[in-house]
């Protein structure tokens, strides 16, 4: 089992190492090496993915990523923002399935924003189509009028295209994660205004035709935001787009209370994958020793489970994340009155005591 170990930026690197020490003690054994990524690898090596990272990435079975990015990048050249460096790793591994689960755990219920009886018991799954649509879609770029009206550039465009095989691949990963939930998927589009969307749904409709079992459901992307805060224990697998799929699950990240909460995984049709927290580098607290370590410690179980194949080591993750979060420990992110605050360090050295006293 080898697994790549990028940190990146900001907070990414504290987050890592509580997730490292959670795997440390499950007697597994592991090869692992850490590499530079984004901002961090920009300064070292002076690119976001240099390519000793992009092999390492490539040869392990997982990689296990932090964030990357921060403000003082802004200004770069886009090729040398660290942003490129999880787009490039999602395009060259071909880490076309993102999973990213909602969950409310019932002690965080009071955290969210929204009124407890909306979100308690949440548990919803968005699927989202990860190297696709007006991310990478060509052509793209700037370019000055025909009349050379203006000197500089004085428009920009991007493309928005799905193929059929990738609208196709994953259609089909959504119904099989329905197959283990609720059987219903609700396939998110907007196939009332663009071409490329009834196509998606099109293809998808195609595609439920092997799985008669499983219930379909087409929404618009804006009815879709909608129901998310209206009623969203009415929903359970999302599947849709790159870009789609980008602002929905922000949105419900913010359901279960704390986006500091959330794992996610990225997976090929190798399940080979790529494990991260679905929140970002936070620059304003890098350093502090405040970030919520829980995301990326349940991305490590995320990563046991799907692509080294160990489901019990998983549960044992989730079960001790469980343990401290019903202790009453919480980071500044998911912090109520009556419960104890804690640093990222005290919330790792919390899980890893439970994973301890389980063995
Ligand atoms: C995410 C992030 C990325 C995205 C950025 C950092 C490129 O927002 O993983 O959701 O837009 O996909
Ligand atoms: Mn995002």
């Amino acid at each position: 089992m080898k697994i790549a170990i990028l940190p990146g930026d900001g907070i990414g690197t504290e987050i890592v190492a509580e997730a490292l020490k959670a795997l440390a003690c499950l007697d597994l054994k592991f090869e692992m090496e850490e590499a530079k990524v984004g901002g961090a690898a920009y300064e070292a090596h002076g690119h976001p993915l240099p390519e000793h990272t992009l092999k390492l990435a490539k040869e392990a079975d997982a990689v296990l990523f932090g964030a990357v990015g921060d403000w003082k990048y802004d200004k770069l050249d886009r090729p040398l923002r660290p942003e490129q460096a999880i787009l490039g790793l999602r395009k060259n591994l071909e880490l076309f399935a993102n999973f990213r689960p909602a969950i409310c755990y019932e002690e965080l219920t009071h955290a969210s924003s929204l009124k407890p009886e909306i979100v308690a018991g949440l548990d919803i799954l968005i699927i989202r189509e990860l190297t696709g649509d007006i991310y990478f879609g060509q052509p793209r770029g700037r370019r000055s009028s025909p009349d050379g009206a203006f000197k500089g550039a004085d428009e920009a465009f991007d493309t928005m295209r799905y193929s059929r095989p990738e609208i196709e691949r994953i259609a089909h990963v959504a119904f099989q994660a329905a197959r283990k939930r609720n059987k219903k998927v609700l396939s998110v589009d907007k196939a009332n205004v663009l071409e490329t969307f009834q196509f998606w749904r099109d293809v998808v409709t195609e595609v439920h035709a092997q799985y008669p079992d499983v219930e379909l459901e087409h929404m618009y992307v804006d009815n879709a935001a909608m129901q998310l805060v209206k009623q969203p224990k009415r929903l359970d697998v999302i599947v849709t787009g790159n870009m789609f799929g980008d602002i929905l699950s922000d949105e419900a990240a913010m359901l279960t209370g704390s986006i500091g909460m959330l794992p996610s995984a990225s997976l090929n049709a190798k399940n080979q994958g790529l494990y991260e927290p679905s929140h970002g580098s936070a620059p304003d607290i890098a350093g502090k020793g405040i970030a919520n370590p829980l995301a990326t410690i349940l991305s490590a179980a995320m990563m046991l489970r799907f692509s080294l194949n160990q489901e019990g080591a998983a549960q044992r993750i989730e079960a001790a994340v469980k343990a401290v979060l019903a202790k009453g420990l919480r980071t500044a992110d998911i912090y109520s009155a009556g419960t104890t605050k804690v640093g990222t360090k005290e919330m790792g050295d919390a899980v890893v005591a439970h994973l301890k006293a389980q063995g």
